[in-house]
């Protein structure tokens, strides 16, 4: 199983932060936003990690990084040249992945709590897609999946104007090899991207998507008000761990 971390982007919604470095290298409480997902994978048991950053950010993300050997692991850098969408993580990364198996994980989404469930999501893995589901109180900014009575994978929206449910894709992805091929194939949505919600779709066509509910916490750090929310968690959650 490789590890996929995709932090590029324009982070315009942190703007001004954003303009002296990218989002993920924000700090959420005591260190930088990256360090969540990158943890998310270690524990998970990932040792080989590709990072995928924005030109003009590379050199902050080798300072702060480095090679990963003071994590245990090894991390790979590829250059993504302008943000066209989360697939694309798996065609920079076509080399790297080879015939293995991956784990993509979003450089602005932190993972807490219930890390065991993960872990064994990921370490069980054998084929097709995994992905996890949670609650949200403003599902229209994600990727909506509506189920039906037997708990079934129904449909699947990208930011829809009237979300279907309140339960969205986390953005945690597990596929297997297949994912390359799909990515490659994918033609970019109206907005202009390509789009994650496009490869789940194939795989639930393939009856290969698997999704699990995730009952941890989940923050995406993509707005002022949710990097807040994220930072306040973290430095509870440690002050309750330290008394
Ligand atoms: P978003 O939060 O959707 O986009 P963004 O980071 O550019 O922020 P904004 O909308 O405020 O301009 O992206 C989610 C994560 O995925 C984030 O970590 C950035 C990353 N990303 C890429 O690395 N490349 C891409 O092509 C896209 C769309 C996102």
């Amino acid at each position: 199983m490789k590890g996929i971390i995709l932090a590029g982007g324009h982070g315009t919604r942190l703007r001004p932060m954003t303009l002296v470095t990218s989002k993920q290298l924000l700090p959420v409480y005591d260190r930088p936003m990256i360090f969540f997902p990158i943890n998310t994978l270690i524990q998970a048991g990932i040792k080989d990690i590709l990072i995928i950053v924005a030109p003009d950010r590379a050199g902050d993300f080798l300072r702060v990084l480095g090679s990963g050997k003071n994590w245990g692991v090894k991390f790979t850098y590829e250059i993504q040249d302008k943000p066209s969408g989360l697939p694309e993580a798996f065609i920079i990364g076509s080399d790297f992945i080879d015939q293995d198996s991956v784990t993509m994980i979003l450089g602005d989404n932190i993972v807490l709590g219930r890390e065991e469930e993960v872990r064994r999501a990921i370490t069980t893995f054998t084929r097709g897609n995994r992905v996890f589901a949670t609650k949200v109180s403003d599902p229209g900014r994600f990727g909506v999946i509506e189920f039906d009575k037997n708990h079934q994978v129904k449909s699947i929206e990208e930011k829809p104007l009237r979300p279907k449910s309140d339960y969205i894709i986390m953005g945690l992805y597990i596929f297997d090899n297949q994912v390359v091929q799909i990515a490659k194939s994918l033609i970019p949505s109206a907005r202009g991207e390509l789009e994650i919600t496009d490869i789940l779709k194939v795989y639930l066509s393939r009856q290969e998507l698997d999704v699990k509910l995730f009952s941890g916490e989940w923050f995406d750090t993509g707005t002022p008000d949710s990097l807040l929310r994220a930072s306040n968690y973290v430095a509870d959650h440690q002050r309750d761990q330290n008394t």
